[in-house]
């Protein structure tokens, strides 16, 4: 297929929130947080803006791939919520980079990275570019209700981005949609129109959390499966998993389920940064490359799920 990766980038904000900080603000515990979900910390912005992180994930992916900002066909940013309700961040990035290309968002919740890397190889595909940044990041701790303990221990800011040139190391993508705006979701906020007749609501996330879980274990497993066996592949050929950083406990039960790739090739950062939605993803390839994990030709399964409900896996072939 279409792409490979030439290089990563990541930004998260300065303060680190631990579970005991948290505990402060919610009757919680940072017993009760560890056991259900493994986070220990999250990244939450205070100075920081989501442009600021945003800019700097991209610009340490470009210098990695030894990419000029001017080179790029096409920026993607997948979040559900930029600095802006229009420009688009992928617009706001483009300006602060000094790109003049075509930027547009996706929001495919923590399933957008994977889309956006979707939509990344339809323009491969189709020969319209040579160079594309896929940015993933989200601010959620803007739209988290700092009330609910069952939600707001759950999320962190941060993101990261990727540069893509023209390559074969995409092996397989998938995406699905299953509509469901009852068990996940956050409301805009206030509405500025006097004849509006409904009441405005918070842009709080909501989240029935047991709902959720079950439908991410189905996923993930049904999503690497799909990808592993649309790339000609088994799961004895996978050298890394990237899942989802939602829950510990999601990937473990994924894990099993998948069997043969070992436990500790499923790469997971959740317990530094919760999360962290969109942002997940790109946070954990960057990592995972800079401490020099990846070897030419590994096979990366990566599975995503979230607000929509939304799902995404792909297989990549490490190229660099
Ligand atoms: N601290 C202490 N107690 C808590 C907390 C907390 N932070 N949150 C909930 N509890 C309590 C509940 O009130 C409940 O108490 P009760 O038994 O007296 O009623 C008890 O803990 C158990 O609650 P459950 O909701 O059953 O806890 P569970 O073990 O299922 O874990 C969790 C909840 C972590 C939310 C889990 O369901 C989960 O991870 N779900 C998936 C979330 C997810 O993957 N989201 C991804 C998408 S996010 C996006 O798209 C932006």
């Amino acid at each position: 297929m279409s792409f490979t990766i030439l290089g990563t980038g990541m930004a998260v904000p300065k303060y680190s929130m631990t579970n005991d900080e948290m505990s402060k603000i919610v009757d919680t515990s940072d017993e009760w947080i560890r056991t259900r979900t493994g986070i220990q910390q999250r990244r939450i912005c205070t100075t920081e803006t989501i442009t600021d992180l945003t800019v700097e994930a991209s610009l340490k992916a470009l210098d990695e791939a030894k990419v000029d900002p001017k080179e790029l066909d096409l920026i993607i940013c997948a979040t559900l919520r930029g600095e802006y309700i229009t420009p688009s961040q992928a617009c706001v990035i483009q300006s602060k980079i000094g790109a003049v290309c075509p930027a547009f968002d996706v929001n495919a919740a923590c399933s957008g990275f994977v889309y956006a890397l979707d939509v990344a190889d339809s323009f491969f595909s189709s020969g319209k570019v040579k160079k594309v940044l896929v940015v993933g990041f989200e601010n959620l701790s803007n739209i988290t209700n700092w009330e609910d303990r069952s939600t707001c221990v759950l999320f962190g800011d941060g993101g990261g981005a990727v540069v893509l040139g023209e390559g074969d190391d995409l092996l397989s993508i998938h995406t699905t949609a299953k509509g469901n705006p009852d068990v996940l979701y956050a409301p805009h906020g206030e509405n500025c129109s006097p004849f509006y007749k409904h009441e405005s609501e918070k842009p709080h996330i909501h989240m029935n959390g047991n709902e959720v879980y079950k439908f991410a274990v189905t996923s993930m497993v049904r999503g690497i499966r799909k990808a592993v066996k649309d790339a000609g592949l088994t799961m004895e050929d996978v050298t890394y998993v990237v899942p989802h950083q939602a829950n510990l406990r999601i990937i473990d039960a994924a894990a099993e389920r998948l069997g043969a790739v070992p436990r500790e090739n499923y790469l997971c950062n959740i317990q530094n940064y919760g999360n962290t939605s969109a942002g997940c993803m790109p946070i954990v390839l960057d990592e995972a490359n800079k401490a020099g994990k990846f070897k030419k030709g590994d096979i990366i399964a990566m599975c995503a799920f979230g607000g929509g409900l939304t799902t995404g896996s792909c297989v990549i072939r490490w190229g660099k």
